[in-house]
């Protein structure tokens, strides 16, 4: 069992170095990957750093390079590169799109997401790996092994949403960065990151989705006794959308100025949309007292419900007594 997953690693590292090939060395790859990327902005050193790649549009580019190589079928379906039809012939599964690996911690492939170079809505933005033997997403932080070192020096992890987040934030400088691509975070992603700190900041998009995602993460990760601040970009902008219109530098400096404790930031958002209708102001109180009662450490509720009766103009009395219907409730 060892042997075979060691045999899917290093087909997957052949993959993407046909991939990386196929981008730096291929007419298409170049005139259409690579331009795609450098319209994005991305610059060659982080376009290498990330091993991005190209998969040229054909239905069997990549599984007939492998055939060439003398590589067994399984591994190729496996490993979700291709698929296989009703007459067992195989397909590629990433067809004219630009390929970003996935790495595990110790910077082996495990899987690989593929972005469509199209404007049409119709087609998925972006198709993934399958689960195999080797790549459970809900195990992965995309970015991780590039960013562990950084987020032990600065003691902070960013969290953003997509994979193009990442990498306009090492391009920023910002190596301290991780995504949960797309999946909404898991247990077991939390646990990771709190290897290597307790600080997280989320970065999501500033969209409805993201404002939802962003409040779901909070909860989780305070859950898990991780302090939590989060950041909410301008007009729907995310990190990566934002780097690119404002630059680094002003990126660096909303960054720092704009992160919010998730008190704060949670009853900001909820109050906006309460307006001055008492129930709903009512209610609000509740669902950032519902955050605060998952908190493990004491000390920390307290004071949270202290900053929260500033913030709310609620006598500590209520909130207490609101925080031990909550705990009687889950108990
Ligand atoms: P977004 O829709 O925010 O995409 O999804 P993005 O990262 O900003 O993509 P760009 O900038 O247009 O290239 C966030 C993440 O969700 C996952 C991807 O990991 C993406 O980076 N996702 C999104 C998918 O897996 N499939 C999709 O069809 C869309
Ligand atoms: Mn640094
Ligand atoms: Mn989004
Ligand atoms: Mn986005
Ligand atoms: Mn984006």
């Amino acid at each position: 069992a060892q042997d075979k997953r060691e045999s899917l690693y290093v087909f997957n590292q052949w993959a993407s170095k046909y991939f990386k090939q196929t981008l730096w060395e291929t007419e298409l790859g170049q005139s259409i990957g690579l331009s795609y990327f450098h319209e994005r902005g991305y610059r060659d050193d982080i376009i290498k750093k990330f091993d991005l790649g190209y998969s040229p549009e054909a239905w069997t580019s990549l599984v007939d390079e492998a055939a060439k190589e003398g590589y067994a079928k399984e591994y190729l379906t496996e490993l979700g590169l291709a698929v296989e039809r009703d007459d067992k012939s195989l397909y590629d599964r990433f067809r004219g799109r630009v390929i970003f690996p996935i790495h595990n911690l110790t910077g082996r492939v495990i899987g690989f997401g593929g972005r469509t170079l199209k404007k049409d809505k119709t087609v998925p933005k972006y198709v993934n790996s399958p689960e195999s033997e080797i790549y459970h997403k809900s195990n992965v932080l995309y970015g991780l092994h590039l960013a562990k070192k950084a987020i032990l020096e600065h003691d902070v992890c960013f969290l953003v949403e997509g994979y193009a987040d990442v990498l306009s934030c090492h391009q920023a400088g910002v190596e301290q960065v991780v995504s949960s691509s797309g999946t909404s975070l898991t247990t077991g992603q939390i646990k990771l990151i709190s290897r290597y700190t307790k600080q997280v900041v989320i970065l999501y998009d500033g969209d409805e989705a993201g404002i939802k995602a962003s409040l779901r993460g909070t909860d989780m990760l305070l859950e898990e006794g991780l302090n939590v601040k989060v950041l909410l970009f301008p007009d729907g902008n995310d990190p990566d959308s934002y780097i690119q219109k404002y630059g680094a530098s002003e990126f660096r400096a909303y960054v720092e100025k704009n992160q919010e404790d998730f008190v704060f930031y949670k009853t900001n958002i909820l109050l906006r949309d309460a307006k001055d209708d008492p129930i709903k102001r009512a209610e609000v109180i509740r669902e950032v007292v519902e955050s605060i009662a998952l908190i493990p450490d004491e000390i920390k509720v307290s004071v949270y419900i202290r900053q929260c009766s500033t913030l709310l103009d609620i006598e500590e009395r209520v909130l207490l007594s609101e925080l031990n219907k909550i705990r009687l409730g889950k108990a």
